[in-house]
């Protein structure tokens, strides 16, 4: 019998690589043996994903993308297709996050609004416009598009990304609508507080940060969130689409 999680064979290409869950992503990924392409908007961080990459044996191609950029998702789907004939799984998990400030709704200055939407909500339409042709060709592709578990705490002064992250699961019911006959699965992907050095940036005491109201009692490490990319990318879940997989160690029941 096939094993349902080897994943060699299968094109993985994760957006937001150059750090955090991103990187882990690409580290797991790889661990089960798929072909792994990263891209980032971040040149420095990119690279050094993928010196960490080949430092264990991975090689990877690695591309600069700016995915609120038509022209730069369009180019790197063009040396994808070139260099590996395209891919099969797309994980969304690009996103403006942990450098964001946190006000009161009314407070918001529209730029930073209009930015959180470019990069959150755009971003992930503009890069499964790119790949869709390449996925439908798969016959058995799968997008997952990384969420947020905010979407259904509502986390308080941070409107703009919890929007965005709610855009996220409403793009991804109707992709998976749209993109179900040709055997394209589409599913969001939303994690809980995760302890990536972004968010150590942005939360002071990030590892006590609301773990009173978790049926685990702690935060998650990138770790804890990997594994349901990869159920998501394999044939363990080759009939589950439209879903919001919520990672948050049990914060809120939904
Ligand atoms: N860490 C958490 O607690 C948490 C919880 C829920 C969801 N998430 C989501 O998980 C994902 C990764 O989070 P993280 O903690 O690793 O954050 P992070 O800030 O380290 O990673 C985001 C990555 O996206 C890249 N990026 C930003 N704008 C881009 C653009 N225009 N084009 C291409 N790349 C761009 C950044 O350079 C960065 O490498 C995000 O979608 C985030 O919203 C994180």
């Amino acid at each position: 019998m096939v094993d349902p999680l080897n994943l060699k064979g299968k094109t993985v290409l994760i957006t937001g690589a150059a750090a955090g869950l991103g990187r882990a992503f690409a580290h797991h990924f790889a661990r089960v043996g798929a072909t792994v392409i990263i891209a980032d908007i971040n040149e420095g961080g990119l690279a050094e994903t993928k010196s960490l990459l080949e430092d264990i044996g991975v090689t990877n191609f690695a591309q600069n993308v700016d995915v609120t950029d038509a022209k730069s998702c369009r180019a790197l789907a063009q040396s994808v297709q070139d260099r590996f004939g395209g891919i099969d799984v797309l994980v969304n998990n690009a996103a403006l996050y942990a450098g964001l400030d946190r006000r009161a709704f009314e407070e918001f200055d529209e730029d930073v609004w209009d930015k959180v939407m470019a990069v959150n909500v755009k971003g992930v339409w503009q890069m499964c416009r790119a790949f869709s042709t390449q996925l439908r060709a798969s016959g058995a592709g799968s997008i997952i598009n990384v969420a947020s578990a905010t979407v259904f705490s509502g986390s308080p002064q941070w409107m703009h990304y919890v929007a965005s992250k709610g855009a996220v699961i409403a793009m991804t019911r109707v992709m998976a609508k749209e993109m179900g006959g040709d055997n394209v699965r589409v599913n969001a992907l939303a994690p809980g507080f995760t302890l990536t050095d972004a968010s150590f940036g942005h939360i002071e005491d990030a590892r006590g940060y609301g773990v009173d109201r978790a049926a685990l009692k702690r935060n998650a490490d990138v770790d804890d969130i990997t594994g349901a990319a990869i159920y998501l990318a394999s044939d363990l879940s080759k009939f589950t689409t439209g879903q919001t997989l919520v990672v948050d160690g049990g914060k809120q029941f939904i």
